[in-house]
């Protein structure tokens, strides 16, 4: 089989820290062919310092070349949902970063351009393929767990509204903490526990901190005048099969360190898993003796951004399920939609996954 023919659509951030060292890794695999993004300068440094000929601010010309296999959607969460459609609709395998999009009836139109296209859509939702995501799997799947029936999940920063980009900005991302870095931990926590359908939530934001100027950042400076997502946000998750997860997370508050982890409460066992310290651990009864156990032999994974792109590779070599469905990020959406309504209704909103 010939290389992989690759075009990135927004070659920010992302796109130069994430994708381009993915299929960099792989290169009798795959070659990035074309970059495009909206800003001339920006693209103008990715394509020259990848070496990419092809070059353009309109990510339809990419889309138009017969030769290109697949593309990354890299753009902010505004700009997903059409991309990824579009390019689906041309018959591209799309990897499209995450949120995958900026609330559910986005991702469900995603979502069926895939299902329509026969094409591979992965979200680029990368936790799982962490050192501490290939353990856990490994250790969940020998049953050790039993039954995950409750998880808390938790992506909080003290002091950490990013200052560049479009992060503060509802009308460009959809949300704040929730849909940027809550994501990814409700994303590894349902996938732990096989994800279940959610069917309903209740929420609650605020946004006291991130709007006051006197307080301190730690991620850059932003105008306060600015910040329109919230900047804690909570949420109580009922799932199809009686589990329930609770999630916390924030670009600032006033808490403890900035935990980003998840706490899953099984019938044989019960694990706390955090990226950083304090890891994993382990809580275990054996012949009515408590354990707590730390794992010795993590897997080796130096990046699981790295991981993310080469299971998108293989799936599409091989013909394989995409590695992170869509139906993942229209869960995560459509729960995300639920949380900020509750946090208006005042009421447990319900969760439609369908598509
Ligand atoms: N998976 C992760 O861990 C992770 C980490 C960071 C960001 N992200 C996601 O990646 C996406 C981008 O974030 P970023 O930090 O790279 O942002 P960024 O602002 O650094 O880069 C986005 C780029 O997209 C370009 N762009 C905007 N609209 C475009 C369009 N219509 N066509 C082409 N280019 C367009 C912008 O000019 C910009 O250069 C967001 O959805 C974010 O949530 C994911």
């Amino acid at each position: 089989m010939s290389k992989l023919k690759i075009g990135i659509i927004g070659t920010g951030g992302i796109a130069t820290w994430a994708h381009a060292p993915g299929y960099q890794s792989v290169p009798d695999d795959c070659e990035i062919v074309w970059a495009c993004d909206i800003k001339e300068d920006v693209l103008t440094k990715y394509a020259d310092d990848l070496d990419i000929k092809n070059r353009t601010t309109d990510y339809k010309d990419i889309l138009n070349d017969p030769e290109v296999d697949a593309v990354s959607v890299c753009t902010p969460n505004i700009a997903h949902m059409q991309p990824a459609v579009d390019a689906l609709n041309a018959g591209k395998h799309v990897l499209c970063e995450k949120p995958l999009a900026m609330n559910a009836d986005e991702a469900r139109q995603i979502c069926r351009a895939a299902e329509n296209s026969g094409k591979i859509l992965q979200v680029g939702l990368q936790q799982r393929f962490t050192a501490e995501g290939q353990f856990m799997r490994q250790y969940i799947d020998t049953g050790a767990m039993g039954d995950i029936y409750y998880a808390r999940a938790q992506a909080l920063r003290r002091r950490g509204v990013p200052g560049w980009g479009v992060f503060i900005h509802k009308d460009l991302q959809g949300g704040g903490p929730l849909i940027d870095i809550g994501v990814h931990i409700l994303d590894f926590t349902l996938s732990m526990m096989g994800y279940p359908k959610p069917v309903s939530a209740s929420g609650k934001t605020w946004d006291i901190l991130g709007k006051n100027p006197e307080l301190w950042n730690g991620l850059g400076d932003y105008n306060r005048d600015d910040f329109t997502v919230e900047d804690l946000a909570v949420g109580f998750i009922r799932f199809e099969n009686d589990a329930v997860v609770v999630l916390e997370s924030s670009f600032m508050g006033n808490q403890d360190g900035d935990p980003y982890g998840t706490n899953l409460y099984g019938t044989k066992a019960g694990a706390s898993v955090y990226f950083g310290d304090p890891g994993i651990t382990i809580f275990t009864e054996e012949n009515k003796q408590l354990f707590n156990m730390k794992p010795a032999n993590m897997p080796d994974v130096p990046s699981a951004h790295v991981v993310e792109v080469q299971k998108f590779i293989n799936a599409i070599k091989n013909g394989e399920p995409s590695p992170v469905p869509g139906l993942n990020g229209l869960i995560l959406n459509a729960t995300f939609d639920a949380l900020y309504k509750s946090t208006v209704t005042g009421k447990e909103e319900p969760i439609d996954v369908s598509f």
